[in-house]
């Protein structure tokens, strides 16, 4: 049987992916960490289903759970928050499951840093602004930074900043920034994104940390830096531009074809408009 490490998502239900969906649907043993991950998200397990909150658990308990699920023929869903690819203690897991000779598989999820850039209704790249999005975190007793990813070095690089894991250090982040991205620089804050409790503030970076204690957010947040978050004054991206070679190899007739544009999303066209869809793309 198999371990899933399933991405269950910001926290709103409805951005579970349909693959989590289904398989919670189905597997008889859910564990899931209940500091973020709503009961809503699970309302559409099993009636049977042994749930599990593993919120205080810690690593060897919860790999006991997991072989003894798998000893006795079950498949299990692990759910974390987000996305299990970034902060989500998935590696440690894993490699007990190896070790254990149980397989393990994934399904991703939504990251929070994903709704927190919806709900400010903001591209995180913006063309001749920023190209490159730093995913990170502030150190913690339990977790410092490997050499060369602190702050500092993070800042000197100008990038845009995601911050996890770092609202109740609001002014150490700030402090630390301030030289390198300067007072005026634009900050964000987004807290419980997707939640019905989501909070939302901008500011510039040299009044972050007054603004986040005056809104009393502790924890559950991502901090964005960087110019991208100033609206206006980037250029146009080079995928819908006019002056792009947009000549298409001729198509067979047949079924509307899902066309996949590269660093764009798929549309469905209808033949008759294939040809001319390109040059309507480019005058929006
Ligand atoms: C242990 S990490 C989990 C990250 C997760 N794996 C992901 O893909 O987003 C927890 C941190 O993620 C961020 N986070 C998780 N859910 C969030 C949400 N709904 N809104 C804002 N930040 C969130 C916060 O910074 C929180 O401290």
């Amino acid at each position: 049987m198999t371990v899933w490490f399933v991405g269950a998502g910001p926290g709103a239900p409805d951005l579970l992916t349909v693959r989590a969906q289904r398989l919670l649907a189905e597997v008889p043993v859910v564990l899931y960490a209940g500091s973020l991950v709503p009961p809503e998200v699970l309302a559409g397990t099993r009636p049977d289903a042994r749930l599990v909150n593993t919120a205080d658990m810690d690593l060897d308990a919860i790999t006991a759970e997991l072989v003894s699920a798998h000893a006795s023929g079950n498949d299990v869903a692990r759910l974390h928050s987000g996305d299990p690819s970034v902060f989500s203690a998935v590696a440690e897991q894993a490699r007990r499951l190896d070790a254990a000779g149980v397989p393990w598989q994934v399904v991703p999820g939504v990251p929070a840093f994903a709704a927190a850039a919806a709900a400010l209704r903001q591209e995180l790249t913006l063309p001749g602004v920023g190209q490159t999005v730093v995913l990170t975190r502030t150190a913690a007793r339990a977790t410092p930074m490997p050499d060369g990813e602190d702050l500092a070095s993070l800042g000197a690089t100008g990038c845009t900043l995601v911050l996890h894991l770092a609202v109740q250090h609001a002014d150490r982040v700030a402090a630390e920034l301030l030289p390198y991205y300067g007072a005026d620089c634009p900050a964000a804050v987004v807290a419980r994104a997707s939640w019905p409790d989501e909070v939302v503030l901008r500011c510039p970076l040299g009044e972050l940390a007054e603004r986040v204690a005056a809104a009393g957010i502790r924890r559950t947040a991502i901090i964005v830096v960087g110019e991208v978050l100033a609206h206006g004054g980037f250029a146009d991206s080079h995928l819908y531009s006019a002056a792009r070679d947009r000549i298409a190899a001729p198509q067979p007739p047949g079924p509307a074809p899902r066309q996949r544009r590269p660093g764009g999303e798929d549309r469905l066209t209808k033949p008759a408009e294939r040809s001319e869809a390109p040059a309507r793309e480019a005058m929006k």
